[in-house]
């Protein structure tokens, strides 16, 4: 009889395992895991209700913000006002962080950066989508969070985490200890775990990069993609290529199979297309937590320092392997 691990039950467990992990995180971390809940259930009937489609409105990127995308960043909102654990959040989707006002008298200690809804453009075509969250210890001791407490290294992450809503919707989180994975068993509406301490491949097959900016990459990413088309069997290559649009997507399946997801820095976008705060640190600390390698090309992505909340920077993500190769040709070939 194989035993069913529910994530609050999980979570209880780390508790008591880790003296850092704290009653307050692991109550941060159930309250994403039930607004995951209620976001999966309308991402999962988005085609029969009105919550496709454009909100009308363009959020600080310059987007168009989804009406999903609004629905997913008010719904996490809501639960860290209410919750009481969290002091403020930056997303995505607002140009400055929220600081929430502590009407519990709970003295929150802890912080939320998040992508309430990643992979926007995948949402009306049925494609995964995704939500990434990272947890800090806030710096300032009390009163109103500060832009300080919001522009920490990725080193100081306490917790990050990912949802992806696709063919099941699965957390996948980490506290420092390692990565779990909770598939989210609708019957009984819980998050149980399926993929426990996961550990990403040393290599692998699978290279995931949007091939339409080639003529737009530096010289040392184009000789990486051409080294993934080279055949060389002893090397399992060619690769194959898989490029989904969701970030979440692209690297939950380096994740699992072993891969490479590089969002590279083009002629149009100096500095990549992916931020640093709530998409790349999450991402890196899940990753390097597996087993894996995520950097600029050549700097650690949770290293680096941000200097605004919406800051972009170039990644590669995944197998280690995989990342190095692509870090010693873009390296090589710099200008
Ligand atoms: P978001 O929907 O939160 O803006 O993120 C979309 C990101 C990321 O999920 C994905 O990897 C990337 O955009 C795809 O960008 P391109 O369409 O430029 O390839
Ligand atoms: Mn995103
Ligand atoms: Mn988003």
């Amino acid at each position: 009889m194989i035993k069913v691990t529910a994530l609050p039950e999980f979570i209880i467990q780390r508790e008591e395992e880790h003296t850092e992990l704290t009653a307050p995180l692991s109550t941060l971390l159930r309250d994403i895991s039930l607004s995951a809940k209620i976001v999966n259930r309308e991402v999962n009937k988005a085609g029969l209700v009105d919550i496709l489609g454009s909100a009308g409105t363009t959020n600080v990127q310059g987007e168009m913000v989804q009406k999903l995308d609004k629905f997913a960043n008010e719904r996490f909102i809501a639960a860290f006002q209410t919750g009481g654990e969290c002091c403020g959040i930056a997303s995505e989707e607002y140009e400055d962080f929220l600081c929430f006002e502590d009407h519990l008298g709970m003295h929150p200690k802890y912080l939320v950066t998040m992508d309430p809804l990643d992979g926007s453009s995948n949402i009306d075509v049925n494609v995964s989508v995704g939500t990434i969250f990272s947890i800090y210890s806030r710096l300032s001791e009390s009163g109103l969070c500060t832009p300080e407490d919001f522009l920490q290294p990725g080193t100081e992450q306490v917790a990050a985490g990912y949802v992806i809503y696709g063919s099941s919707t699965m957390l996948v989180y980490t506290t420092g200890h390692g990565v779990n994975g909770f598939t989210l068993d609708p019957s009984i509406g819980e998050f149980c775990l399926s993929h426990p301490d996961i550990k990403i491949p040393k290599t692998g097959k699978i290279y995931s990069v949007n091939q339409g900016n080639y003529d737009l990459f530096e010289e040392g990413v184009k000789r990486y993609i051409d080294y993934c088309h080279e055949s060389d069997p002893e090397t399992n290559r060619p690769y194959s290529h898989r490029y989904i649009g969701s970030m979440v997507a692209d690297i939950h399946r380096s994740l699992i199979k072993g891969g490479i997801f590089f969002y590279p820095a083009t002629k149009v976008s100096p500095r990549g297309k992916l931020r640093l705060v709530y998409e790349c640190n999450p991402m890196a600390f899940i990753v390097e937590q597996a087993g894996g390698r995520a950097t600029d090309g050549k700097n650690r992505i949770v290293e680096l320092k941000p200097n605004g909340l919406h800051d972009r920077v170039p990644i590669f993500i995944g197998s280690p392997d995989m990342v190095l190769k692509a870090e010693e040709l873009v390296q090589k070939h710099k200008p």
